[in-house]
């Protein structure tokens, strides 16, 4: 798995994102509707700080007006409301903290759902371009990241700018002079995190990809189990890994080292700031004037504070750098365009005379008709044409040459021809799962590209070799097909693909659930359920992609035996890797290199002894 190689933040780890103001002005336009809200957390945190900060400043009226003079009654007043103030700090935090939680999680619950909901619309061409890993991203990392920023750290930048603030202004109005100490350890400590800092970015970065490294290690090996145990590569694999993981515990110590040289470092220098504050601040309040003991203990209560918003900024900072990066990666797929689909032919029941001829739209029909804009009704026959169609699936490289071919009502049309040759790509075509470049394919006269891409697909049934099932019951899987298909009717397509019998022998029959795309069936049967699937959506015009190629062949007489009566009556496309399957099509279609080199029927091409020929009698390899 090639993407996780990168890790979860592209090669830089840290990565910066492109349009930081364009992407964070985007990610507030999530927020713009708890705005109400979001003054009210500003509000919290502004008071917050205050009770912080000016918690702190109590200690000087404590000591000098209460204690110094000894006047007890009144020292325990001032320690009331110090511990109101502190209090009141706490509930503050407590309150911005807890509302921030509610407009994170709605937010990211949101782009959540927008995101899929995108993804749900782009068309194949995007997913042909992303990986599974890289798309899967997005929704762990990438979310995750931005979860984070909105949970803590803007809340927390916000927080420890107007504490640090506050503090250095304090700091000032108690006494200039010790604030000059504080400002110059400040400035060697600011240097210290901008060096450290840089390194501890490179070397998380590393650790990040040196995670990605094992993980995708992981999961390639759990994929592969089976492929590794076949081809006793337990060995191999240990090492493998062993090399992975070696890597990555370097990286992490690095890391880790980095980031915990940070924060002692940091405090040791503020002790060095505090003994030496001390140490004059001492000296100032023995000597007399204005600068008592209490403005001596209220400033070193200060100077102890100062240091940490230092570092937990440039964290912060870190963080939101990676949220917004995050954040970007998500909007570029929000922002592609989605499938476009120009369609408006759309597919409605219909009535139909006794010469097939559609009269009127009516709901309580089986037979269905395309509906063209201007109001026309064309019966639903299933009549397939290719005129002299290009594609390739980018511009620069032609994979199908100047197709021609036609499938009647009824017909069954098969395709042969080595690997790559463009079968399956002949029948995406038809899905209009890509747009082709030139030429034009119609279905039943109407071009495909002026019909809603959902009555195309409702007019046609796909049976693959890869066969997916999902989490759910038997019945639910075989439903997938058509939605609203009743019990009945989902026992009925069960018993023309002759995947009755099997069904009743599990254990909860119908209802028996499914999980991790019905490992637990046989390939055969998991085909079955595809083709009562196919059934239950009774579409007129039916494609078969190889769909019995990994079946043995006893069980391939079962599976054809479903196949023929969900064929009976209808269009069919099918590719087929047995030559014994084709034999009885009206036409087979000998392709090569994208282009039909020979068509005819079964006696008609062993007559021409050219390519069918070849591959029928064994003197070629099909793929
Ligand atoms: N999604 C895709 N993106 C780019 N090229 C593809 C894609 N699918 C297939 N191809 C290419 O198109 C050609 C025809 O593939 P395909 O139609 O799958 O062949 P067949 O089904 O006959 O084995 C091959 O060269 C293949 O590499
Ligand atoms: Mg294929």
């Amino acid at each position: 798995m090639a993407e996780h190689k990168h890790g979860p933040h592209g090669p830089g780890g840290f990565r910066k994102p492109k349009d930081f103001r364009g992407t964070l002005g985007k990610l507030m336009g999530y927020l713009g509707r708890y705005r109400a809200l979001l003054f009210v957390v500003a509000a919290l945190l502004v008071v917050s700080s205050a009770c912080t900060v000016g918690g702190s400043y109590l200690i000087k009226p404590l000591i000098n007006n209460y204690i110094l003079p000894g006047d007890f009654p009144g020292l325990a007043r001032m320690l009331a409301l110090m511990a109101l103030v502190y209090i009141a700090g706490a509930a503050c935090s407590f309150g911005y903290a807890r509302i921030m939680v509610h407009i994170s999680q709605n937010t990211v619950a949101k782009i959540r759902a927008e995101l899929f909901g995108k993804m749900q619309d782009l068309p194949l061409k995007f997913f042909d371009a992303h990986t599974h890993g890289e798309l899967m991203s997005r929704y762990t990392n990438d979310i995750e990241t931005v979860s984070e920023a909105l949970n803590n750290s803007f809340g927390s930048l916000v927080s420890c700018t107007l504490n640090f603030t506050g503090t250095i202004l304090m700091m000032l109005v108690l006494s200039p002079l010790l604030s000059l100490i504080t400002f110059a350890a400040l400035a060697v400590m600011l240097l210290v995190v901008k060096h450290v800092g840089s390194r501890s970015r490179r070397y998380f970065a590393a650790q990040q990809k040196a995670v990605g490294e094992v993980n995708g290690y992981i999961e390639e090996m759990i994929e592969g189990q089976k492929v590794i145990k076949v081809f006793n590569h337990e060995q191999a694999a240990k090492e493998g890994f062993r090399v992975r993981n070696d890597a990555y515990r370097q990286a992490g110590a690095r890391a880790q080292i980095y980031a915990g040289v940070m924060m002692p470092a940091m405090g040791n220098l503020n002790y060095v700031n505090y003994a030496v504050t001390c140490c004059v601040g001492a000296m100032l309040a023995i000597h007399g004037g204005s600068f008592r003991l209490g403005d001596l203990a209220a400033f070193l209560q200060y100077t102890r504070q100062v240091g940490q918003p230092v570092t937990q900024i440039s964290q912060q900072v870190n963080t939101i750098l990676s949220a917004v990066a995050g954040a970007e990666r998500i909007f570029e797929i929000m922002e592609m365009p989605p499938e476009s689909d120009g369609g408006r032919v759309r597919l409605v029941r219909a009535e139909a005379n006794e010469t097939g001829a559609v009269t009127r739209v009516h709901r309580d029909t089986n037979a269905w008709a395309w509906m063209k804009t201007d109001g026309t009704l064309v019966p639903l026959r299933g009549d397939v044409r290719f005129d002299h169609v290009v594609f390739g699936y980018d511009e620069n490289r032609t994979i199908l040459h100047d197709i021609s071919l036609f499938a009647k009502p009824g017909q069954k049309i098969a395709f042969v021809g080595s690997t790559g040759a463009g079968k399956t790509t002949i029948t995406s075509l038809i899905n209009r799962f890509y747009e082709i470049q030139g030429g034009t394919i119609t279905y039943d006269g109407i071009d495909i590209r002026d019909i809603a891409k959902e009555s195309l697909r409702r007019s046609l049934g796909v049976v693959l070799q890869d066969t997916r099932l999902f989490t759910g019951t038997v019945a639910d899987n075989i439903r997938y097909g058509r939605r609203d298909a009743t019990d009945e009717e989902v026992e009925a397509a069960a018993r023309l693909a002759g995947a009755d019998a099997f069904i009743r022998r599990l254990p909860q029959g119908y209802q028996t659930v499914l999980s991790g795309d019905g490992g637990s069936l046989s390939q055969g049967e998991r085909q079955l359920l595809n083709i009562a699937r196919a059934a239950c959506a009774n579409p007129p015009v039916l494609i078969l992609d190889e769909a019995t190629s990994s079946i043995d062949t006893r069980t391939e007489k079962i599976i054809e035996k479903g196949m023929d009566r969900l064929m009976a009556g209808r269009t069919v496309f099918v590719i087929a890797h047995r030559l014994s399957t084709v034999r009885n099509a009206r036409a087979i279609m000998v392709l090569e290199q994208g282009e039909i080199i020979e068509r005819g029927d079964h006696e008609d091409l062993l007559a021409q002894r050219g390519r069918y020929y070849q591959l029928y009698t064994g003197q070629a390899e099909l793929s």
